[in-house]
């Protein structure tokens, strides 16, 4: 029944959903106008759940993978890189479950034909059966497998299927054995990859958060059974350490312990990550108690031997595994949508982002006051060549600009979140100590430095 509270309620449901959407919709609009992500096949009408990263978009998502791999596998001596194949053995997905188990509930529309993932639907819509976009008849619910199947070869048969993998996970079990015979590591240690990852969502949505196609940073870690609590413990801070690193607010990153009667069929644990999205709270990464599910269900199908044998204990034991599973695409959602902010400077509505140095795919921007002026120039690509060799790092840069007036230089800068420009004038020329003006994105204020003291100054401010 309708009582002035639930529609009051539901009222205030639907303005908050409007102004996600606007926010949604703003930051999808600056990420196509600036060059971070476009629509994935945008010139033939796009093709659903695609995303393609631009210019920008893929320095960003560059600084995210670099600052996980320095965190995961370069600063530890108990981690070892991988990258496998995405094609697999049809076998390694027989055994880990997908084949069988890996699917949502999908219902179809009789009279539009449109598909619904059914737990996704209303509850209204899904007990009635009605179909939220025309209004007919929903058929029955069935199970709908989420892996993209192919053929490996010429032959189109059973023998030649294959699948695009849906997890990188199962790439890192299947090279246990490689690594525990190639470089003899003592438990516990891991493994670890980033790579893309393929899913046939039903209904993908909200921008990069539900992708067909997208990126993981996975690590299988291995461990005595017995000390399986304390590598789970030690991963809830490592996760907690990466949001940060990568400027994550920690306040809008929440642990949600899943429910024993809704864990995957591999885990015994699992707490999720989730973050406060504009469209609601919901997973952002996944830390997961996988036991021995893994290594047991490819040993038995492959008839190799993937136990582990402890020296110091002399017993052999096949290993279980903690699996800190993070999305690549989704932190870089998650560092848009957090970084993305409204204001107004000088009198002016402006855009910015908010972004770590440590991600802003530009970190500083050089300008001269104008372009026309050849002393001006000159010198302000000098300073940019000196402020390249200093900052420019891995995918991060520093960018010189001369195009168009400095007003619109600046807010160019803003909206794509560089964090410092600097702006060189006759005074830097003509002055004793060449004075340069240092702007800061977020406040707008400039400050008045002497050349010499730049480097210093900029290297303190981005924290390097
Ligand atoms: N490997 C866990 C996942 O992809 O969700």
């Amino acid at each position: 029944m309708k009582t002035p509270e639930n529609k009051k309620e539901k009222k205030k449901q639907l303005a908050s959903k409007g102004d996600a959407n606007d926010v949604m919709e703003n930051l999808i609009s600056l990420c196509k106008r600036r060059g971070f992500i476009f629509q994935g096949s945008d010139i033939y009408g796009g093709l659903a759940g695609t995303w393609d990263y631009g210019p920008l978009g893929v320095a960003l998502k560059n600084n995210v993978k670099d600052i996980w791999w320095k965190r995961f596998v370069t600063d530890r001596e108990d981690m070892y890189g991988m990258d496998a194949a995405i094609l697999m053995n049809q076998g390694v997905w027989k055994a880990s479950g997908h084949v069988g188990g890996f699917s949502d509930p999908l219902v179809e529309c009789q009279k539009c034909k449109r598909r619904f993932r059914a737990d996704q639907l209303e509850p209204e819509n899904r007990e009635k059966q009605v179909c939220p976009e025309c209004g007919g008849k929903l058929g029955a619910e069935r199970q709908f497998n989420m892996m993209f199947k192919t053929h490996v070869g010429a032959a189109e048969d059973e023998g030649s299927v294959s699948y695009l993998r849906p997890e990188t996970a199962q790439g890192m079990f299947v090279n246990f054995k490689n690594v525990l015979d190639t470089f003899h590591p003592k438990l516990p240690f891991g493994m670890a990859q980033i790579g893309k990852a393929f899913r046939n969502e039903i209904a993908p949505r909200d921008f990069l958060f539900r992708a067909r196609e997208f990126e993981q940073m996975e690590i299988e870690y291995f461990v005595d059974p017995k000390d399986w609590k304390k590598s789970f413990e030690h991963f809830i801070g490592e996760i907690r350490g990466f949001a940060e690193d990568v400027g994550l607010p920690s306040a809008k990153v929440h642990e949600h312990e899943i429910a024993p009667a809704d864990l995957a069929h591999y885990s015994r644990r699992t707490i999720d990550f989730e973050f406060d999205w504009p469209f609601g709270r919901k997973e952002l990464y996944g830390l997961a108690y996988r036991t021995d599910f893994d290594l047991k269900a490819h040993s038995s199908a492959s008839g190799v031997d993937l136990s582990y044998y402890d020296e110091e204990a002399k017993t052999r034991f096949v290993p279980h595994v903690i699996e800190p599973s993070l999305g690549v695409d989704r932190t870089v959602l998650a560092i848009l949508a957090d970084a993305y902010r409204e204001d107004e400077l000088g009198g002016e509505k402006r855009v910015f982002l908010k972004l770590a140095p440590s991600v802003a795919p530009v970190k500083i921007a050089v300008f001269p006051l104008l372009k026309n002026k050849d002393a001006l120039t000159a010198k302000a690509r000098e300073i940019y060549k000196v402020l390249c060799a200093e900052f420019a790092r891995g995918s991060s840069g520093v960018e010189y600009d001369e195009s168009g007036s400095i007003g619109k230089r600046y807010r160019r800068q803003d909206e794509i979140g560089t964090p410092f420009c600097v702006t060189v004038d006759f005074d830097t020329i003509e002055k004793p100590h060449n004075p340069v003006t240092v702007r800061d994105r977020d406040t707008g204020a400039q400050e008045s430095i002497p050349l010499k003291d730049l480097v210093s100054l900029l290297a303190q401010k981005l924290g390097k």
